[in-house]
């Protein structure tokens, strides 16, 4: 008789732990990795998806939403601009941000369990310009991230989670300023998420050891060490001493390459074709092997499509149409050979350009074949990676080329103008990343008033940054390089 009763309380209570494990279950799936779509406008046109669409990123990279929003008024000292404390939070790292919009363009925001913010291949390729210091910015989407300082954004995630008071105490409170959470969410954040988040941070900043080193420059707005952070990412190499931050490039109009004749993307033809340049990066915007490829080859195969077709917007200012005549000429004589031929995309001796080396040493066979594998490994085909040594840099397509400023692999050179004067000549210092369009010497504005206090110091001195080289053209008539950079204008 009391075995039997004992056997019904045991029945009784097994039953309710299982009860309450699926019911427990049921909550940890649904707030912790239940997959919401975005919603309906972030695909409404190409362009919304482009801007605001996720890759699928949230996953693995993704931060909290909540812990992203309070972060600028936990830390508002870590949001830094001119040496002053920026009032506007993450537009302190020159991201472009749309009126009316939540987040900056680039960022991404969906809910896997609980919402969380992500990137998209937008932060690094929308270019921001206004054609006057009172005109509103124009946003142009596939051009260059010319104002995002990249680097002060991973530094800046990384820094909020070494500081102590990067700690659920501190954070909830912020959070409940701005939000209620119901008790599921507090108990989720405080013991998991804001635990979570902190040690995925600070695992980072191993990977990123050298965006610390004294030795090397800031990267600045608009350039990336991007074949370092893949080396030390994606194949986890040991550190090396090199650096070589490039230009964020331009990637509209990607139909123009044509490997069958060696046209190649990236800087310096590292790459066999778009395809793998755009799994490439994808792969290391999610910062993990994806967890489906099918969606994740969907992805770039929309990428792909969008990018080849998408064309650079025209020169927004009046033209000199008889300097344009007169430029075309200058433009088949001196630069149509290595710029509008059979050459144009492919890759040149560094000897016969003589432009700074580091980015070129900062990547080679070795890399190549291991990153390769790496990608296979994740069950995904594609050529890949050029494996051999660079020789040099390639000799780049100049569509959209009023808009791609500063100049060269490394945006050594501020405008087209500068670009025609021989390098002893060429600014030796200027600031990046300021938004203001300069249609006499065609480019951005990088000095005066302004410029020096949104923008980051360019030295020309530094490591990577030389800006030598690429003399062709300077000895032209003050004349004839008018006609010629009006020309240049309508490329
Ligand atoms: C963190 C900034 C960053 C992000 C994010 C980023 N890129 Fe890039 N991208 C770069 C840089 C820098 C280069 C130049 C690399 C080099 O050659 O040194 C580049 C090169 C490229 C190129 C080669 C362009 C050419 O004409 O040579 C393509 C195509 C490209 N990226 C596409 C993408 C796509 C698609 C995404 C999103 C899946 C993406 N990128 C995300 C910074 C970024
Ligand atoms: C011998 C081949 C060659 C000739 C001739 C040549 N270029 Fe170039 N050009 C290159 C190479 C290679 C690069 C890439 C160098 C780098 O980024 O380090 C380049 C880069 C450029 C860039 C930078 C593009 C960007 O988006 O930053 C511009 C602008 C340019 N060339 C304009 C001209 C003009 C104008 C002429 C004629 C006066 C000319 N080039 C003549 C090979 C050539």
């Amino acid at each position: 008789m009391s075995t039997c009763n004992c056997k019904t309380w045991l029945k009784g209570i097994v039953l309710a732990a299982v009860v309450l494990a699926i019911i427990g279950g049921m909550i940890g799936y649904d707030r912790g990795f239940r997959e919401f779509d975005q919603p309906d406008w972030v695909t409404a046109t190409p362009e919304m998806r482009f801007k605001y669409g996720s890759i699928g990123a949230e996953a693995d990279s993704g931060i909290p939403y909540w812990i992203f929003y309070v972060l600028p008024r936990v830390f508002p000292e870590k949001f830094v601009q001119d040496g002053k404390v920026a009032p506007g939070g993450y537009a302190a790292l020159g991201v472009s941000w749309e009126m009316g919009q939540e987040l900056p363009i680039g960022f991404t925001k969906k809910t896997i369990g609980f919402p969380r913010v992500a990137n998209n291949c937008a932060v690094c390729h929308t270019t921001s310009y206004r054609v006057s210091a009172e005109s509103n910015p124009v946003f142009v989407v596939g051009g260059s991230g010319h104002t995002t300082n990249v680097q002060a954004f991973f530094r800046l995630l990384i820094d909020c989670a070494k500081d102590p008071r990067f700690n659920a105490d501190i954070l909830m409170a912020e959070i409940a300023r701005v939000t209620h959470l119901d008790w599921i969410d507090q108990l989720l954040y405080r013991f998991l998420i804001i635990p979570m988040t902190k040690q995925r941070l600070l695992e980072r900043e191993a990977q990123f050891a050298w965006l610390y080193r004294p030795d090397f420059p800031d990267w600045g707005r608009g350039r990336d060490d991007g074949m370092n952070l893949t080396k030390y990412f994606m194949i986890k190499a040991p550190m090396d001493d090199t650096f070589g931050p490039a230009d964020m490039p331009a990637i509209w109009n990607l139909q123009k390459y044509e490997p069958s004749r060696g046209s190649l993307p990236n800087y310096a033809g590292d790459t066999h074709d778009v395809h793998s340049v755009v799994i490439d990066s994808a792969l290391g915007v999610l910062g993990a092997p994806p967890k489906d490829n099918a969606a994740f080859l969907g992805q770039v195969k929309w990428l792909q499509d969008y990018l080849s077709a998408l064309q650079p917007p025209k020169y927004p200012f009046p033209l000199n149409q008889a300097r344009v005549a007169a430029g075309k000429p200058l433009f088949e004589a001196h630069c149509a050979a290595c710029h509008a031929s059979e050459k144009t995309g492919t890759r040149l001796p560094l000897a016969e350009v003589g432009t700074d080396r580091n980015r070129l040493d900062t990547w080679n066979k070795g890399a190549a074949i291991e990153a390769n594998r790496v990608v296979r490994q994740f069950g995904i085909e594609r050529k890949g990676l050029v494996e051999e040594d660079l020789v040099g840099y390639k000799t780049p397509y100049l569509d959209g080329l009023w808009l791609r400023a500063p100049y060269l692999h490394n945006g050594s050179v501020p405008t087209l103008r500068d670009l025609l004067e021989p390098a002893a000549k060429r600014p030796k210092l200027f600031w990046r990343g300021y938004d203001v369009y300069d249609p006499v010497k065609v480019g951005f504005v990088t000095d005066g008033d302004e410029a020096p206090h949104v923008g980051t110091k360019m030295d020309v001195a530094s490591k990577g940054g030389g800006n030598q080289g690429h003399e062709f053209g300077t000895g032209l008539s003050a004349g004839e390089k008018e006609a010629l950079v009006e020309y240049l204008k309508t490329l």
